[in-house]
């Protein structure tokens, strides 16, 4: 083990996670492995400052890009003494992508979470892996500006209490020009030379794209930001699809049988080719920053649009109106890092009690960057045609209606009264 001056004293941060950083204290630490500048990095810089061995974990989530066996590589090859993947595509479709759209979530209502959800799943892999290897100590690449490094922390504290969470990134502030530094001084196996543009964390439920130009909030996302998702200026032919559900879960598109993955795969290649799903805000972080997010989850979005329809057809009315309040505190709870809190546990009670009839077929077209339904038809549909209709076979009593309105009205109409009595002050 040999100290350059170069190397930073991880030991030598004044916050709370500084105990973790003793020499010696530390056993094995699991990291949170991307396969990226920062994480590749922190591998040595881990092992360097304190002597613990490090296990990086990388977690297949749908993110595309790299080959997982070359990221695996990599980790070794920058320094872990063990090193693998995990594939939890499925696991997460099934338990977090679902009831996210189960949840119709959307942060500030536009933001399906995309990233939000992933952070609770790689928390969940960390924490097995940290008790396979004897680990005491998670690692993660995550800065203090963002809302990831309250998720991994959060989430290990509730899943692992006595694990500690280290952050070198944060906790040293390294720097992308010290990163660089270390990686060409340890010749490490990774690519210092190509800055990319922005900050980008994909997965099947969606893209998170940030930083660069865009952190001018007045310039437009330009097309290669995108790569979910096609230009919806540009002219094709309409895509009509039809989703059928069972119990608030998709399981077949246009009568084929899908798993959930299947489901959001097949709609983000078709409702993407269409343009849908494109989002652009100002978004509130935890940590009090505002910041502008760009994002591309045309599956999500697209599903979610035919999910909540499907609802409308099928919950009773208080129920769902008392569901679009839990809807906005779950999305809340899930992007402020307590998904495992149980608060957040009791909603999705709720919410899974609420699937129970969302049954049925919606059929919608893609188009021009829009996913609209134009179809709905259930076995448990609480539409019912002879109360509705204005035509013939109408079983409505209207005459029940005149009474209705006087009571309804009545609170008003008393106060109003007393208003005009006493005088408003
Ligand atoms: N702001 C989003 C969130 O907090 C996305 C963060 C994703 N990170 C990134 N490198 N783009 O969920």
């Amino acid at each position: 083990m040999t100290h350059s001056p170069d190397v930073p004293q991880l030991h030598r941060t004044p916050t709370g996670t500084a105990a973790a950083f003793d020499r010696g204290s530390v056993g094995r630490v699991v990291l949170a492995y991307s396969g990226g500048l920062d994480t590749s990095v922190g591998i040595g810089w881990i092992t360097e400052a304190t002597g613990a061995e490090v296990v990086a974990v990388a977690v297949d989530v749908g993110q595309g890009g790299e080959d997982l066996e070359t990221i695996r590589q990599r980790a070794l090859d920058c320094g872990a003494v063990e090193a693998y993947v995990a594939d939890a595509r499925e696991e997460f479709a099934d338990e977090y992508c679902l009831p996210t759209l189960q949840a119709g979530a959307l942060y500030m209502d536009q933001y399906p979470l995309v990233s939000a959800i992933s952070r609770p799943l790689i928390v969940k892999h960390l924490a097995t892996a940290a008790r396979e290897h004897g680990a005491s100590v998670v690692a993660h690449g995550c800065t203090g500006k963002g809302n990831d490094q309250v998720r991994f922390e959060a989430g290990i504290g509730a899943l692992a209490p006595d694990l500690t969470c280290i952050a070198p990134v944060r906790d040293l502030a390294l720097t992308r020009d010290r990163a660089i530094e270390f990686a060409t001084a340890r010749e490490l196996p990774i690519e210092t030379t190509k800055k990319n543009p922005f900050s980008i964390d994909a997965n099947v439920w969606g893209r998170a794209i940030e930083t660069g130009f865009l952190e001018d909030v007045w310039n437009g996302p330009t097309e290669d930001v995108y790569a979910y998702t096609s230009d919806p200026s540009v002219a094709r032919d309409p895509d009509e699809v039809t989703v059928t559900f069972e119990r608030g879960v998709p399981v077949a598109i246009d009568g084929e049988a899908v798993s959930v993955l299947q489901a959001v795969e097949t709609m983000n290649r078709r409702a993407g080719a269409q343009g849908v799903g494109r989002i652009d805000m100002v978004e509130d972080r935890l940590v009090g920053i505002k910041a502008r997010e760009v994002y591309e989850a045309p599956g999500a979005m697209a599903l979610m649009a035919a999910h909540g329809q499907l609802e409308n057809l099928t919950l009773e009315r208080e129920q769902a109106r008392f569901k679009r309040g839990v809807r906005q505190r779950w999305s809340e709870l899930v992007y402020d890092g307590l998904w495992f809190s149980p608060l957040k546990g009791s909603l999705d009670a709720f919410i899974a009690s609420t699937q129970e009839h969302v049954t049925g077929e919606i059929r919608m077209t893609l188009h021009g960057g829009r996913a609209v339904v134009t179809g709905r038809r259930s076995e448990h549909s609480l539409y019912d045609f002879a109360l509705a209709t204005y035509d013939t076979g109408d079983t409505f009593d209207q005459s029940l209606a005149r009474g209705f309105v006087d009571l309804w009205s009545l609170p008003a109409k008393t106060a109003a009264r007393r208003d005009a009595r006493v005088g408003q002050r």
